[in-house]
């Protein structure tokens, strides 16, 4: 891992409508060939926070009012999200959104447009997506619209990484998916980021599945960054656990021993942010 973070953000709010504050002072690092989790429940403020890293919010009459994003060491915040994905930096939307009425192989190749491939590249590509995803390739002539619920969010990431990013934001891959499915996309994320080294800003609900597979994570509750910390620690938190992790159930990730001594290291929850 290098010593430049791929994506700093520093002290962000954002208001939509000009009036809704949706996000409030929320920092955060991801280190350069990191996965970093984005957690917390309905309306925390996890897809915002994506957006307005990838600058999309605009179009939905969102606004960052303060604070500063950096790309590789570059300042973003006015860049436009195309210019984004040329660069590097894409984002996978909330709800695996395709094109229904196009193939599964079209959609892919969409994802490729940013990078004006020459024929062969774009061969290549294709058949690097299929190797990742072997499903997409047995249905890859299929109308993206009739696929399941896991292989749209397959080809969701699919295109995303046909643009060869080396920053994805992922927007609850695990929404409405079978616990199976689930995990085959995680385990494609761990692939790509260990072999690949693409970097992953990963927002999830579903904080067990994300802190096994991220190094750390950050927890936002009402727009805010209410606890950060490394992930194995992040597990082991007790207010965590009560409102992400079904209250603790026995088997979610079989450790509350430690959890005093990973409490020592987190900061936030009811209060001023703890870290790890
Ligand atoms: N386009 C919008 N216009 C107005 N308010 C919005 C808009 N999008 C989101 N919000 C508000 O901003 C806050 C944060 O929403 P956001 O979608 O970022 O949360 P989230 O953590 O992604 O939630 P979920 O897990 O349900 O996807 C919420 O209060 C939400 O109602
Ligand atoms: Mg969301």
């Amino acid at each position: 891992m290098s010593a430049a973070p791929i994506l700093q953000v520093e002290d962000i709010a954002v208001t939509y409508s000009q009036l809704i504050p949706a996000l409030r002072g929320v920092s955060l690092t991801v280190p350069s060939g990191a996965i970093v989790a984005l957690l917390g429940g309905n309306g925390a403020g996890k897809t915002t926070t994506l957006k307005a890293v990838s600058n999309l919010i605009r179009a939905e009459r969102g606004e960052l009012t303060s604070g500063r994003i950096a790309y590789r060491g570059d300042a973003i915040t006015d860049a436009a999200p195309w210019t984004l994905a040329e660069r590097g930096l894409v984002q996978v939307l909330e709800g695996r959104r395709c094109f229904a009425h196009l193939s599964v192989e079209e959609n892919l190749r969409l994802g490729a447009f940013v990078r004006r491939p020459d024929r062969a590249d774009l061969e290549a590509d294709l058949e690097r997506i299929y190797g990742l995803f072997p499903r997409l390739k047995e249905r890859r002539k299929a109308l993206a619209g009739y696929t399941s619920g896991g292989e749209q969010q397959m080809v969701a990431i699919g295109r995303a990484l046909m643009a060869r990013p080396a920053l994805v934001l992922l927007d609850e891959p695990s929404m409405g998916l079978a616990p199976q499915v689930v995990e085959e996309i995680f385990e494609t994320v761990a692939a790509l980021n260990r072999d690949d080294g693409v970097s992953f800003l990963l927002a999830e609900q579903n904080a067990t599945i994300a802190l096994r597979y991220a190094q750390s994570g950050y927890v936002l509750e009402g727009g805010r960054v209410v606890a950060h910390g490394k992930a194995d620690a992040l597990l082991e938190l007790d207010a965590l656990r009560d409102a992400y992790l079904g209250g603790g159930k026995p088997g979610t990730n079989g450790a509350r021993a430690g959890s005093r001594r990973a409490r020592a290291g987190v900061e936030g929850v009811g209060g001023a942010a703890r870290s790890v």
